[in-house]
């Protein structure tokens, strides 16, 4: 065949390609408009009005996901409607709905959807953040209440916690020492992946905890809304690059992960009986799970376990640094109950009254998960008189919530004290302040999390002298955000960090 007439015929071809793609788009519009009808035939809640083809998507597309719902719900209501793409998502944003989502219809809302995220990383759905509501979901329940988070297993790996702790704090001196500032997320981000995977499955390579670390990173600036997820036609297509970005990110993990199962198998095998087991060891032993789920239900807790915390003790220093009295107060407290001949240990947290309202504080004004994981319905019901049919995805706006003027006075004040006269808490009884969600899908890390985030804060404040760069002030000390699975701080916080008591009671740590 002439060149020519192989030109002619690609040509052709692309130019009938773009004919099935417009046929396709026109096909789905129908189908979208018919659903939309359908829908339509019941009492939705509200919603702003809707553009074609991509309904509401426009407003995730700029600015902060969690701010622009939050604008909505300011104008329509704390429950609204929008279609993003192909799908439907109800977006509440009060403490009441949350209580009608989490609690009272509970049972109906705790599913999950079918996401991208989910299919390309997390064992398929069949891990336990993306797992339906259905008997995997209670059986990967059950396994990480008992094995990973009962308080007895929190307590064994208190040692863990104060030597990674030290071994932070050990990092940041050096720095310190040699006038060197030091990115905070930076800091904690590697101390809690380390922690993480040697409380998971007793291994810590600095070279794997790297690799983790990227995982992490790339995986968190996902976010929730992916185009292709919610046009499903231009999955294909991948306009935003996120499909094959997605893909290639789990096959890095997943090599990652099977070499590190291979090992572990390769121990399990030729080990005498006085070998520590650990939680893959217990993962790997049940003959129900696939090695896909292993790996899926290690991401969850690798994700959870390194990025939650850190960027809450980020949020938590901020704020202290960008209040000095705050800061002094918390600082005065650690003095008075600790003195200054000794480290805060895990077991004078709860002596410290002031430090837990800041954590709790930092919790409310910066819930690191903004909008939660999406929820699904399993059947059609109401909430406040609308319709929801079944199959419905929901997303609290956990963000919103906590600063809602109606609930909280001066909701957008850094106050710690105002935990001090109430008796709220924010472990999912208190629908004002939700940062863990509540309910069957309530964050299982979550005692772990109080506690580690809470002896970290302590340590930084009470051993740690923490000064901003030369000519920077606590003026300059921004809130400024980034949207992603989680939301972190923008702007790196650099800081000096140099030791505070006496050299004697690090000697002896
Ligand atoms: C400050 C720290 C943390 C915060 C703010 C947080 C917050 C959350 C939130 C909002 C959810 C979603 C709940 C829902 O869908 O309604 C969640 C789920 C989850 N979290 Fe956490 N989390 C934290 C720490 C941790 C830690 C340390 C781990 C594990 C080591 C962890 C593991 C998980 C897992 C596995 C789920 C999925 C639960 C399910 O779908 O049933 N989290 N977390």
């Amino acid at each position: 065949m002439s060149k020519t007439s192989m030109e002619g015929l690609i040509a052709e071809f692309k130019s009938w390609s773009m004919h099935s793609v417009a046929a396709l788009v026109f096909l789905y519009i129908l189908l979208k408009d018919f659903k939309r009808i359908r829908h339509k035939s019941g009492r939705r809640p509200p919603g702003p009005p809707s553009l074609p083809l991509i309904g509401h998507f426009h407003h995730l597309l700029f600015g902060l996901p969690h701010h622009s719902l939050s604008k909505i719900a300011d104008k329509y209501g704390p429950i609204v409607w929008l279609d993003l793409g192909s799908v439907s998502v109800v977006v509440v944003s009060s403490s009441d709905m949350a209580r009608e989502i989490l609690k009272t219809q509970d049972h109906i809302f705790a599913s999950r959807p079918a996401v991208l995220l989910g299919d390309m990383l997390f064992a398929k759905g069949e891990d336990l953040l993306f797992s339906p509501l259905n008997d995997n979901f209670r059986l990967m329940r059950r396994v990480v209440s008992t094995q990973l988070f009962s308080q007895q297993r929190i307590d064994s790996f208190q040692d863990l916690r104060r030597e990674s702790a030290f071994k932070m704090m050990q990092t940041a001196f050096e720095e310190g020492h040699a006038n060197r500032h030091i990115s905070l997320s930076d800091l904690m981000h590697e101390q809690f992946m380390s922690m993480t995977t040697r409380m998971l499955y007793g291994m810590d390579g600095h070279a794997q905890t790297q690799q983790l670390l990227e995982i992490v990173r790339d995986l968190t600036h996902t976010g929730w809304f992916v185009i292709e997820e919610y046009f499903p036609l231009l999955k294909p297509f991948d306009p935003s690059g996120e499909v094959k970005r997605l893909k290639k990110l789990g096959q890095k993990y997943f090599d990652l992960m099977d070499s590190i199962i291979d090992q572990r198998l390769k121990e399990i095998s030729n080990s005498k009986s006085n070998r520590e087991e650990n939680f893959l060891d217990v993962l790997l032993a049940m003959s129900n799970f696939t090695r896909l789920q292993v790996k899926g239900l290690l991401l969850d807790n690798i994700f959870g376990g390194s990025d939650t915390s850190p960027d809450t003790i980020v949020w938590a220093i901020t704020e202290l640094l960008r209040h000095p009295n705050t800061m002094e107060r918390l600082q005065n407290e650690l003095d008075d109950v600790i003195g200054k001949e000794r480290l805060v240990e895990e077991a004078d947290l709860n002596k410290l009254e002031y430090l837990q309202a800041v954590v709790k504080e930092t919790l409310r004004l910066h819930p690191v998960g903004v909008l939660g994981t999406p929820h699904f319905s399993t059947e059609a019901t109401k909430v406040a008189g609308y319709d929801i049919p079944a199959s419905t995805r929901v997303m609290v706006n956990f963000y919103a919530i906590a600063r809602d003027p109606k609930v909280w006075e001066n909701p957008l004040k850094f106050d710690p004290s105002r935990f001090l006269i109430s008796p709220v808490d924010v472990k999912g009884q208190h629908y004002g302040v939700l940062p863990f969600s509540s309910g069957r899908r309530k964050c299982p890390g979550m005692n772990l999390a109080l506690v580690s985030v809470a002896y970290n804060i302590a340590l930084l404040v009470h051993a740690c002298s923490i000064s901003l760069p030369e000519g920077l002030t606590s003026l300059d000390v921004d809130v400024e955000e980034k949207f992603g699975l989680t939301v972190s701080k923008r702007n790196p916080l650099t800081l000096l960090i140099k030791r505070r008591l006496p050299s004697v009671v690090y000697a002896e740590a």
